[in-house]
């Protein structure tokens, strides 16, 4: 049996823990794996197609990153290529793919990606290729997966940054933001700004409503906390608006979201006269060593999609389902973006601990 595997998409740590166990689980068997270099490129001529031995893959389960690199700009069923005149057109080169692989001998494909990177496995898979999925990405909004390896270190990252900005905040008596990412997702918002015991978290599942938040900034100074910590995920947007997306991006990608957290310092310096300042914690979250945590899920879901292929599983992805990994359709996992649900008991025991959400303030309840 000879397989490759393709890491596309934005990188999450634990990359190459899923690559590392795969290939060790592979070459017990008696299999040869193959890498394809960034995303498909390598099998569209545009990067290389390179062996995956036991010396290659031998002390990265700790490295963040991924060995063998990836891009969110390379979907083949629609190729960004440059035209004669300089304008680019978005062509399918998925037969060639299929092709190339064909060539080289390669029976089967692990793909590790997220909601995207799994939307083309889909494709793939459904003209003939035995594909298996692993899904990954610091996001978590993959259904049907408990989570996602990526996660668990992105929260810690925002976590570490959320605890030094209280410290500032607290020195100045000031309103410190600190935007996370999760594009139109809150868990890294909600998850970090929970256990970092932030005042306000904002979600893209919750729209906020700007005079709650100056209020609860207000109430604080008033009652002698005059700092105020914020989490915002950079999907957040106000009740009624539109989620902020920062320029254009390359032919290719989607479009950037961010930016929601200088509006908001913005509005609420100028409505509370309160100093404020806010941080964009960007790719910090996607990069670094993984948690232990995320070496963990990251190394089972790289043997169990072994497995996968051993078993025939093809057009599945691995998913952890406590306490197993499983495997499940990929159409599943796309049917919906996996969101934060407003009455999860995080949210609720938030609240109840007295986290606002910048909910507009109701009669007797809370915010
Ligand atoms: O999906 C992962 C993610 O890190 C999002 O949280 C973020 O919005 C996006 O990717 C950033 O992408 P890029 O690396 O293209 O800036």
């Amino acid at each position: 049996m000879r397989i490759a595997i393709s890491t596309g998409g934005g990188d999450a740590p634990g990359l190459n823990a899923v690559i590392r166990a795969a290939v060790l689980s592979a070459i017990a068997r008696g299999w040869t794996v193959l890498g394809i270099k960034r995303g498909y490129m390598g099998l569209l001529g545009e990067d290389e197609v390179v062996p995956l031995t036991r010396d290659v893959v031998r002390g990265i389960q700790h490295l963040g990153g991924t060995i063998l690199r990836t891009t969110n700009r390379g979907n083949p069923f629609c190729y960004p290529t440059r035209q004669p005149d300089g304008t680019i057109v978005e062509v399918d080169r998925s037969d060639e793919l299929i092709e190339n692989a064909r060539n080289l001998g390669i029976q089967a494909i692990i793909s590790i990606g997220g909601d995207g990177s799994l939307a083309i496995g889909q494709k793939l898979f459904e003209k003939g290729v035995r594909l298996v999925g692993v899904p990954k990405t610091i996001d978590n909004d993959v259904s049907g997966t408990v989570t996602t390896f990526g996660f668990d270190t992105a929260v810690s990252t925002a976590l570490e940054a959320i605890d030094k900005l209280h410290t500032t905040a607290e020195s100045h008596d000031r309103v410190m933001i600190l935007e996370v990412m999760g594009r139109h997702t809150g868990f890294i918002a909600l998850h970090s700004g929970f256990a970092g015991a932030a005042d306000v978290i904002l979600i893209p599942e919750i729209p906020y409503d700007l005079d709650s938040i100056c209020k609860v900034v207000s109430d604080r100074d008033r009652s002698g906390k005059k700092y105020t910590m914020i989490v915002v995920a950079e999907g957040a947007f106000p009740e009624g608006g539109v989620t902020s997306i920062l320029g254009a991006s390359l032919p290719g990608q989607a479009p950037r979201v961010g930016g929601v957290s200088a509006q908001l310092a913005r509005e609420i310096q100028e409505r509370t006269g309160k100093e404020t300042r806010s941080m964009v914690l960007g790719h910090l979250q996607r990069g670094g060593m993984p948690t232990g945590y995320d070496r963990l899920l990251a190394t089972r879901f790289g043997g169990a999609a072994i497995r996968a292929i051993a078993d025939g599983r093809w057009g599945h992805m691995v998913a952890l389902q406590t306490p197993n990994i499983v495997t499940i359709p990929i159409t599943e996992a796309l049917r919906e973006t996996k969101r934060v649900d407003p009455n999860h008991d995080i949210v609720l025991t938030a609240r109840a601990t007295g986290i606002s959400f910048g909910q507009p303030i109701r009669k007797g309840g809370a915010t």
